[in-house]
């Protein structure tokens, strides 16, 4: 990621209801989460007033892109 992503990412937000920034996300799936179970346990998301239902489709759309990246 570049730095300006980066930087970018701590001021998004992740999980709204768990209050994480998507730069905690990232850092998971760049840690080698690959599932939305395994990011929610890493990154400590999904287990706020929705359910995961908020956070869930934004994580598995970043690891749809990170999985076809990585097969480029
Ligand atoms: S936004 Fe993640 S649990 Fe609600």
């Amino acid at each position: 990621m570049k730095p300006d992503e980066k930087i970018m990412a701590r001021l998004k937000p992740g999980c709204i209801c768990m209050g994480i920034r998507l730069d905690k996300i990232l850092k998971a799936i760049e840690e080698g989460a690959r599932s939305f179970d395994d990011v929610a346990r890493t990154a400590g998301i999904g287990r706020g007033d929705c359910g995961g239902r908020r956070c869930r489709e934004k994580v598995e759309t970043i690891l749809r892109k990170t999985a076809n990246r990585d097969r480029a």
